[in-house]
């Protein structure tokens, strides 16, 4: 492979480095591409634009490939817990049994929230939804711990890492006991972290909790399977807001805001809406259908398609398996299931989304299994920021210590051009 390219513009010729990465994929680096040329590249929505080098996440579109430092999402979701995946995100190598047991006790030791954000919560509207108070929440950790910014300390910037963490599943599930009208409950230390996030979520003060054996399980996939995935809409946010050098927390916060849109993680909210829509409406999928395909019609199948998977998504795969035990052993009969089932087959025959390559995406399927868990629909992209959330450290620290430049895009200005008053 050619090591360089050509470009002819203007009758002259300006060479281009190519930029190889692990897996043989190829960029052209236009750094230097506006100082010698003059020209700017327009690429709206970044679909060919490389934003950084990363070794985090390796993710293949065309074939259906997803890997967290070089191992692969069916490997880690069969074999690993949350924790070990976060460890690994952010660490860059599985943990061994020692630096996992004291990686889980730091994170059991920053569990407690300042008393204070109580106060803070309590200032929300019950209707509130819980990606909004998710974000305010995040950022005003920052308040309450200011120390935590210094990436130059490794002692500090690791304690921020860890407090995140641990506290982020606590304001979490307070959002949705919020939400819920429920006294707030604290993490147990005795708990695992999934088992703790379902006991902070679901646990009523007179009744015992033991979180199913099921939940458990499923609640770690689910959360391994949204833990990272390279350079999406919200990690490029996280990524963006803190080459400003913006701290950790507030970056974090920002990414939470761009998830929650429905063409992001708020996907897997829209897609029982969607399924609810459908059912309210006499269960016709074809017609649904029929209004996704229609130029004329802004309604899209929520649920299908992705920016990068171009033939399946591994999650989606992985997770479909995961839904199908759930709801078997769970035995839950739900007439919104039944119509999922019907979308998903009529869309993977038909010639409008097989040719655009339209396929279920890791959303259609963890909203029908958070459903099954009996976790309220405002609360999914709530589990997928869970689940995100080392990935977004990582890639952080990443660019943090790469010394990326502060994220600056250009434009094409297409306004008027100079005018008087
Ligand atoms: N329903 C109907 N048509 C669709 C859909 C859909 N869900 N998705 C894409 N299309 C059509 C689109 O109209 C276009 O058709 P044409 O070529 O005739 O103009 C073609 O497919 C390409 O679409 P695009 O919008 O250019 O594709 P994109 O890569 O910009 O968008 C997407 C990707 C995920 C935003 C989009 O597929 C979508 O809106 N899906 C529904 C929302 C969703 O499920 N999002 C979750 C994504 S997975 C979780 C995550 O990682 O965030």
């Amino acid at each position: 492979m050619e090591d360089q390219i050509d470009l002819i513009y203007q009758g002259k010729s300006y060479k281009f480095p190519l930029v190889k990465g692990a897996e043989d994929e190829a960029a052209i680096d236009i750094k230097t591409l506006r100082a010698q040329t003059g020209l700017i590249t327009l690429d709206p929505g970044f679909k060919n634009t490389g934003s950084c080098e990363s070794e985090i996440t390796f993710l293949d579109g065309e074939e259906g490939v997803l890997r967290y430092r070089g191992y692969s999402i069916e490997d880690l979701a069969n074999n690993s817990s949350f924790i070990e995946v976060a460890y690994l995100l952010i660490f860059g190598e599985l943990p061994s049994a020692d630096q996992l047991d004291k990686f889980e006790d730091e994170i059991r030791d920053y569990a407690l929230v300042d008393e204070d954000f109580k106060i803070i919560l309590k200032s929300f509207p019950k209707s509130a939804h819980p990606m909004g108070i998710l974000s305010s929440l995040t950022s005003a950790l920052i308040a309450f711990n200011p120390s935590s910014v210094d990436i130059n300390s490794e002692k500090d910037f690791h304690e921020a890492i860890v407090m995140l963490l641990a506290k982020f599943p606590v304001l979490a599930s307070w959002t949705h006991r919020k939400m819920k009208g429920l006294p707030l409950n604290y993490p147990n230390y005795d708990l695992s972290y999934t088992e703790n996030l379902a006991h902070m979520m679901f646990k009523m003060p007179n009744k015992d909790f033991k979180p199913s054996p099921t939940l458990v399980s499923a609640l770690n996939k689910l959360l391994i399977l949204h833990a990272d995935h390279e350079q999406n809409c919200s990690t490029s946010t996280v990524r963006m807001v803190g080459s400003s050098h913006a701290g950790l927390f507030p970056s974090i916060a920002s990414g939470i805001s761009a998830l929650w849109g429905p063409l992001h993680g708020g996907a897997n909210q829209a897609v029982i809406e969607m399924l609810e829509d459908i059912r309210k409406d006499g269960g016709d999928t074809k017609k649904f259908m029929a209004k996704a395909k229609d130029k004329n019609d802004p309604f899209r199948l929520m649920g299908f398609g992705h920016r990068v998977y171009k033939n399946f998504d591994p999650r989606a795969k992985i997770i479909k398996t995961a839904a199908d035990e759930v709801l078997a052993e769970l035995g839950i009969d739900d007439p919104i299931l039944d119509i999922a089932k019907k979308l998903e087959q009529e869309a993977l025959d038909d010639p409008y989304f097989v040719d655009r390559k339209l396929y279920p995406n890791v959303d259609f399927y963890s909203g029908i299994i958070y459903r099954a868990l009996g976790i309220p629909t405002e609360m999914f992209t709530v589990m997928f920021a869970i689940g995100r959330l080392p990935g977004w450290i990582a890639q952080w620290k990443e660019m943090r210590f790469n010394k990326e430049p502060i994220g600056r895009p250009r434009q094409i200005y297409t306004g008027y051009t100079h005018r008087s008053i």
